[in-house]
């Protein structure tokens, strides 16, 4: 395996060569690594800096490790106990090239199913960044992380609702593929992990839940507490979307009744669930997380953190082109529906989702009264 060594926040890491007759994906390769997950990795950094910053003493599990790279970063610019772990040789010898590299005695390298590792062992933090779907080491996952879950899913086809069979047998759930699919993949995620932790009695708060080009990311703050477990699946319910009229509406509950003929048109409503309903961030960590990033010169993911810090906790959001396209209209700038949104006393916010895309707890039917509203406004 041809190599070369590249640096990566303040952590150095020898890293293969992709063959250049296979372009993408970086899968092809002996060990994996993929040069575009930085912002991913910058994030997980900072947003675990951030989360034990009063204890250095928390282990941290990268349990798919491939070069080590993420938990590298963790040991060296986080500073944290790190177990990475791989079943591949070309992984495990790069893994323990890679810890030398850094002078880090704070790593150890293991050559072994994560799953294995996971039930041998717990972690204060676990980060699972898999090819694809987490779902194979969901369970295990959920069972070690004493406080803190770290979820990367490329997964996005099949939890967005391109693919529902395999969604639907991958996250015991529906998935639908609405004008807010990644919203929706988040939600299915966060909806998976929230039912596997209350089996172990364990409860999440997320902190950050983001989608971002080909995947879904969570952060979310484990305990374990019986009664917060069964307050946490409180957030649990179903969507129910009319593809007729663009009208959605949502119920929490595990067990509950919607109605099927559209409210608005009488079109029949799709439902999507079990998902979470709940919040996706803790907007103090966001902040907190704003400030490490900023101190850490992480600049790219500024952006995507404040967005998530600053958009309304609603369980869906518009597409505002889309919705202009079906009222034959051309759209204004997203601010100024924003603007006029609040004017007539809805809550409405911009969403990290997409740069066209809103939240507003207005109907569909009073929001296209709005939009209407403003394209006839001499311009
Ligand atoms: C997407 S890569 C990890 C990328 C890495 N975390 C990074 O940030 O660059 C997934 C890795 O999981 C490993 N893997 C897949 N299934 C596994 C299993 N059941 N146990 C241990 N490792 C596994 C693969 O060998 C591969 O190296
Ligand atoms: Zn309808």
């Amino acid at each position: 395996m041809l190599t070369r060594i590249i640096t990566e926040g303040a952590t150095r890491v020898e890293v293969p060569v992709p063959d250049e007759s296979s372009s993408f994906p970086p899968s092809s390769a002996a060990v994996f690594y993929n040069p575009a997950m930085r912002m991913n990795r910058d994030v997980a950094v900072a947003a675990i800096a951030c989360f034990s910053k009063n204890n250095p003493e928390y282990t941290y599990l990268d349990a798919l490790s491939a070069s080590g790279i993420r938990g590298l970063r963790i040991a060296k610019e986080g500073g944290l106990n790190t177990t990475m772990s791989d079943w591949e040789d070309a992984s495990f010898e790069l893994v323990t090239k890679n810890i030398e590299l850094n002078d880090l005695t704070n790593c150890t390298a293991i050559k072994r199913n994560a799953n294995v590792v996971m039930l041998d062992d717990s972690f204060d933090i676990i980060d699972l960044d898999p090819f694809g779907s987490p779902a194979p080491f969901l369970d295990t996952a959920c069972r070690s992380a004493k406080r803190l879950l770290c979820i990367t899913a490329t997964d996005t086809a099949p939890l967005c609702g391109a693919h529902k069979k395999a969604g639907i047998r991958n996250y015991a759930a529906v998935p639908l593929k609405t004008e807010y699919y990644p919203e929706m993949g988040v939600r299915i995620l966060m909806g998976a992990v929230a039912r596997t932790l209350a089996k172990h009695d364990k409860a999440m708060t997320p902190l950050l839940s983001y989608a971002s080009a080909h995947y879904v990311r969570l952060f979310a703050a484990v305990k374990k507490d019986i009664k917060e477990a069964d307050e946490c699946l409180k957030n649990m319910g179903f969507i129910s979307h009319c593809f007729g009229c663009g009208a959605r509406e949502w119920k929490n509950g595990l067990a509950v009744h919607m109605e099927e003929k559209c409210p608005v048109c009488g079109h029949t409503m799709s439902l999507a669930g079990p998902l979470w309903l709940g919040r996706l961030h803790d907007s103090g960590f966001c902040g907190e997380l704003l400030g490490e990033l900023e101190k850490r010169g992480f600049k790219e993911a500024l952006k995507l953190v404040a967005a998530c810090r600053d958009e309304l906790d609603i369980p869906m959001h518009y597409d505002y082109h889309k919705l202009c396209k079906s009222l034959g209209i051309t759209a204004m700038p997203t601010d100024g529906l924003i603007a006029a949104l609040r004017e007539k006393g809805f809550q409405a916010s911009r969403t990290h989702f997409s740069g066209i895309s809103f939240k507003t707890d207005a109907g569909v039917e009073e929001l296209k009264k709005i939009i209407q509203g403003l394209a006839q406004l001499p311009h």
